[in-house]
């Protein structure tokens, strides 16, 4: 990383000189982390320049200047927020849903302008809150909602507060008056992060990174608003001066100002042009840190946009294309109880079928029945369900004020739905538990499916509806019954024909060599993922010595703690566990144990790395396991121990904690480096 920033600054000569020098090293760091997204000094390297600013602010008092970067939270809480009329009403968009849409809004451009191919720019359509910034001789001197669109609430206090949105302006040139219009938003890791802060604090939380914007930005107390993670992109401006030709090139040009455009505005043309824009960000949108609800298309040219002008109150040159919706309402049919593995007993909500985020949707998990109560849901309810990208839909919370009646709350059933036994609520942990073990179909089935999977035995073809069978026709009980099924069981069962018959048993035969690994994270024992499955391997060497060991000696491996300790004691300790691994063994199930690789290949062995804030360039749970692949540690919370924290964006507490307790901070680079290794 170029160490600019870094040994800078140490020949001014006053206090006047150093605190201006501070204040340009700080507005261009943010400048380069917010507008190019391209920081050059680590945060700890900011935070420091930041104190220096403060303290010398501290002593000479009189060079503090309300642009200073020390000032964001200055104002003590107001009492409300007053109206401000907009010099210029802040128009909406028309919506398109539909491709046809998009063509009819191109035809009749086109029409108008009596062009063939119209020149757009397009971007994505923030879903956050609309704000106006003035900017009088490159200094932020209001910072207003839109409100109806004619008045809204002077925010400013609050505004200043949010790093993204400059104080002062850069560059050359810049206008008299300058309007600067944008989005107030939040990213998604950073609402995460808030929220776990809020019911840390047990407070309330947000639903969605919109509210958490909304709520964040209209707070009275802007000392509130600035430990929010709010971030602010610009999408156009007026002002009374001459702008460049295009939209285009007044955003590059708000760009130089040092104000912040979203990286994805590009420009397009035509029909075509504009679809191919809409596919290619909705395929990035789950992968985008923020909330977009479709893309705004724009006519480029600022001439064609005055000729074209407006309709009541959105203009006729440009047009919000919308993806489909990620949150609708439906109506919660009865609330279902799913067993799983270890008997975790999970409610599911059974919905009537509703089209959201792109796909129909009919059944949401609800977690655990803390989860029920919390969100109040109640059979019979309308719901606010959400599907957003790629992940499983869930239940956003109840609409208690459409109940009819006063329908009971749901309680968790006290025998298992499957088997009858009794259900067992831990202390200290959410899920409830069927007691009934491998007594328990459900537990058996899912048991199994987990025994077959890809990174357990690897048992190609066995399936989750084949193992329904074999369980409910009692044609098997444990995973070691399975290497006693014959052809003629199997090609007997519905929907096997004789060839997958044959497949079947080929692959149980071939899942007969495995590593011992593997075999341990099969045999599903509670807590043991396939990490420690390997470690637990090469650590005991055999299942006799695992099976033998005791807490004590479990505790002292890698990634084990006292509680998955007693859960490997407790699993070899029942006698039904221990017949079932000396039946698989005795059924031609043989082991190899794979050795730990060469310490050359472990070029991180030894360390210990935390993972926080969101990485671009794989997700964490990936960055984890590329990590762990080069014999690295990754635990989850910094201590003096952790040989580095890997912060990505919206890094948050754990970086804090870094910085007190003076364990070095890495970037993404910083770890992609790590991992060339
Ligand atoms: S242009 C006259 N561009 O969408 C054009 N708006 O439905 C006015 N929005 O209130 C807005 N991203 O807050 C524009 N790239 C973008 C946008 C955007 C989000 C919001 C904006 C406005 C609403 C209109």
């Amino acid at each position: 990383m170029p160490a600019r920033g870094c040994s800078m600054g140490d020949e001014a000569s006053s206090p006047e000189q150093r605190v201006q020098q501070l204040r340009e090293q700080i507005e261009d760091h943010n400048y380069r982390y917010y507008v190019l997204d391209d920081p050059s000094i680590p945060d700890a390297e900011y935070d420091r320049l930041l104190r220096e600013l403060e303290t010398l602010e501290d002593r000479h008092p009189e060079l503090i200047t309300p642009e200073s970067p020390t000032q964001r939270v200055g104002a003590a809480p107001a009492q409300g927020f007053e109206t401000v009329e907009h010099d210029i009403p802040m128009l909406s968009l028309a919506n398109a849903f539909s491709r046809e849409e998009v063509a009819e809004f191109d035809r009749r451009i086109r029409e108008q302008l009596d062009l063939e191919v119209i020149g757009y720019s397009a971007e994505p359509k923030l879903d956050g809150v609309a704000i106006s910034l003035i900017y009088e001789r490159g200094n932020l001197v209001l910072a207003a909602t839109r409100g109806d669109g004619q008045t809204g609430e002077n925010v400013t206090t609050n505004v200043r507060t949010i790093r993204s949105v400059p104080l002062k302006l850069r560059g050359h040139n810049i206008p008299e008056r300058l309007e600067v219009r944008g989005e107030i938003f939040m990213t998604r890791s950073g609402f995460e992060q808030l929220n776990t802060r809020l019911a840390d604090a047990g407070e309330k939380t947000f639903v969605n990174p919109r509210n958490a914007a909304s709520g964040s930005l209209r707070q009275l107390d802007a000392s509130v608003t600035a430990t929010r993670p709010l971030r602010f992109y610009c999408y156009g401006a007026a002002t009374t001066d001459r702008l460049p030709e295009s939209h285009g090139e007044v955003l590059e040009k708000l760009r130089e100002y040092g104000i912040p455009v979203s990286a994805e505005a590009s420009r397009v043309d035509g029909l075509e042009g504009l679809l191919d824009y809409y596919e290619s960000i909705g395929s990035k949108r789950g992968d985008l840190d923020y909330d977009i609800d479709g893309v705004v298309y724009k006519v480029d040219d600022l001439d064609q946009q005055r000729e074209l002008g407006q309709v009541s109150r959105a203009p006729r040159w440009a047009l919000a294309h919308k993806f489909p919706a990620q949150e609708e309402v439906t109506r919660l049919l009865g609330i279902e109880v799913q067993v799983g593995r270890t008997g975790a007993l999970t409610p599911v909500a059974r919905l009537e079928p509703v089209f959201v985020g792109g796909v129909t949707v009919t059944n949401a998990t609800l977690h655990n029945a803390d989860e029920v109560r919390r969100k109040d849901v109640r059979p019979g309810d309308e719901v606010v369900v959400r599907r957003a990208g790629d992940v499983i839909p869930e239940i956003v919370r109840s609409i208690p004020e459409r109940r009819s009646g006063d329908p009971a709350p749901w309680v968790m059933p006290e025998s298992c739905p499957e088997c009858g036994s009794a259900v067992e609520q831990v202390e200290g942990e959410a899920a409830a538990r069927c007691s009934g073990g491998l007594v328990c179909p459900a537990q058996r089935k899912r048991a199994l499916e987990h025994f077959a999977s890809r990174k357990a035995m690897d048992i190609d073809g066995l399936g989750s509806r084949l193992i329904e069978q074999l369980v409910d026709q009692d044609l098997v009980r444990s995973p070691a019954d399975l290497y006693h099924l014959d052809r003629d069981t199997l090609a007997g069962l519905d929907r096997m024909a004789e060839r997958s018959a044959d497949n079947l048993l080929a692959a149980l035969e071939a899942s007969k060599e495995v590593s011992l690994g593997r075999l341990l994270f099969a045999l599903g024992i509670r807590e043991v993922g396939e990490v420690t499955a390997r470690n637990l391997a090469r650590q005991f060497g055999s299942i006799d010595r695992l099976a033998e060991a005791s807490v004590e000696a479990l505790e002292a491996v890698r990634d084990v703690g006292p509680v998955m300790a007693r859960h490997i004691r407790a699993f070899f300790d029942e006698a039904h566990n221990r017949e079932v691994v000396e039946r698989l063994l005795s059924a031609g199930v043989r082991y190899e144990v794979e050795q730990a690789a060469e310490s050359g290949e472990q070029p991180l062995a030894g360390k210990t790395y935390v993972l926080t804030g969101s990485l671009s360039g794989r997700t964490r749970s990936e960055a984890k396991a590329a990590l762990e692949a080069l014999g690295a540690r990754v635990t989850g919370s910094v201590s003096k121990n952790t040989t580095a924290l890997i912060a990505g964006g919206e890094p948050g507490s754990k970086l804090m904690r870094a910085e007190e307790l003076g364990v070095p901070v890495l970037d993404e680079a910083g770890l992609e480096s790590l991992l060339e290794k």
